[in-house]
């Protein structure tokens, strides 16, 4: 196990395993802290992107986000999951923004794809999933223009939602094994990516830092959300969490009622991102 990094993304079929529908709802909650990222990287470009390459692009929480804020970019979006490409091609459509988005299926792990002479290179949440991360930023920098931009993001985890009095806990431990977990499979989840990139050859500009802490009202979506992210934790741990565990999860998730993730009321979103803006000089 430990020296494949990254064996569940190259199933490449997520129409079963909810992945989609988890980040469509990733992108509903958190596009707060998203959109604070995207006009930092507007503001460090100075003038507007025309041309961006999303990369491992998922649904499209990217593209779309910075089609809308750059009308007169084209869009290139990247991923080995021709199911994503497909929700994300389906998204831009209804956006009106279909024109300009272009989808590529490629395993990045494989070669880059055929695409240069980009102003951005976007790649949120994707990096971590690379085998040879260093590699992929070295042929990013070779596709963007001179004093272009390359903008990445990284989650330390998934958000939390719960009380920590609710099952005595429970979040923290899912946390605290999958955290275990990754470590294993994805050394390069939560890493400092400054250096990273240095190495590939990129200047980095810039480095924040977002605290993501929503609290009531929260946006409509984050019931399913947290049901999502709370399903797929369970189903990625399931025979190492105690019995106890289970079964507070279960009524969490499958059960009815006002103790259950999708009809209570002390919910919040509790999360971070660390993000990176590096220069081609
Ligand atoms: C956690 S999702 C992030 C999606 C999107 N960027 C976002 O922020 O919502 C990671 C994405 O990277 C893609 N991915 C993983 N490994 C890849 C590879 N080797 N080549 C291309 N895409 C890959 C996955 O298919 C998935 O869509």
């Amino acid at each position: 196990m430990g020296n494949h990094h990254h064996g569940h993304d190259h199933q490449h079929d997520h129409s079963t395993d909810g992945l989609p529908d988890l980040l469509d709802l990733d992108a509903e909650v958190l596009h707060a802290y998203q959109a604070e990222f995207i006009t930092e990287v507007a503001e460090t470009a100075g003038e507007e992107p025309r041309r961006i390459l999303d990369l491992g692009s998922g649904t499209g929480a990217g593209t779309l986000a910075l089609a809308a804020r750059f009308p007169a970019a084209e869009l290139i979006a990247v991923d080995v999951s021709p199911d994503m490409l497909e929700r994300l091609r389906a998204k831009a459509g209804h956006a009106g923004v279909g024109g300009r988005v272009q989808t590529v299926p490629a395993d990045l792990d494989e070669g880059w794809p055929n695409v240069d002479d980009v102003d951005l290179v976007w790649a949120s949440a994707s990096m971590h999933h690379v085998a040879d991360p260093v590699r992929v930023l070295r042929n990013a920098l070779g596709a963007i223009r001179p004093g272009g931009l390359i903008a990445l993001v990284e989650a330390a985890g998934m958000p939390r939602f719960l009380p920590d009095s609710v099952g005595n806990g429970v979040e923290g431990r899912l946390h605290a094994a999958l955290a275990a977990n990754h470590a294993e499979e994805m050394p390069h989840r939560g890493a400092d990516w400054g250096p990273l990139l240095e190495k590939a050859g990129f200047a980095v500009v810039a480095a924040p830092h977002y605290r993501i802490n929503l609290v009531a009202p929260l946006p409509p979506a984050t019931p399913r959300y947290a049901h999502a992210v709370l399903n797929r934790m369970r189903t990625g741990l399931h025979n190492r969490l105690s019995a106890e565990d289970r079964a507070t999860l279960h009524t969490l998730l499958d059960g009815h009622g006002p103790e259950t993730v999708l009809e209570r009321d002390d919910l919040t979103v509790v999360g971070d991102r660390t993000a990176w803006i590096g220069r081609r000089q």
